[in-house]
């Protein structure tokens, strides 16, 4: 599903982020796309999935 709606980012890519870059928040996860630098509104989601995603390493 789409979570960053103003760049077309997906849950696949974000977690794909914090697997295979190692991504733990959304400032490392700036590094390596253009997210949640917009209207904002998919900050929070954003940061969910990472965590969710940690957990689940
Ligand atoms: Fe992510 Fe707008 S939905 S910046």
């Amino acid at each position: 599903m789409y979570v960053c709606l103003c760049n077309a980012i997906t849950d696949k890519d974000i977690k794909q982020a914090v697997t295979e870059q190692g991504a733990g928040n959304i400032r490392d996860l700036r590094n390596h796309m253009s997210i949640a630098n917009q209207c904002g509104k998919c900050t929070q989601i954003t940061q969910q999935i990472i965590d969710s995603t940690i957990l689940d390493e």
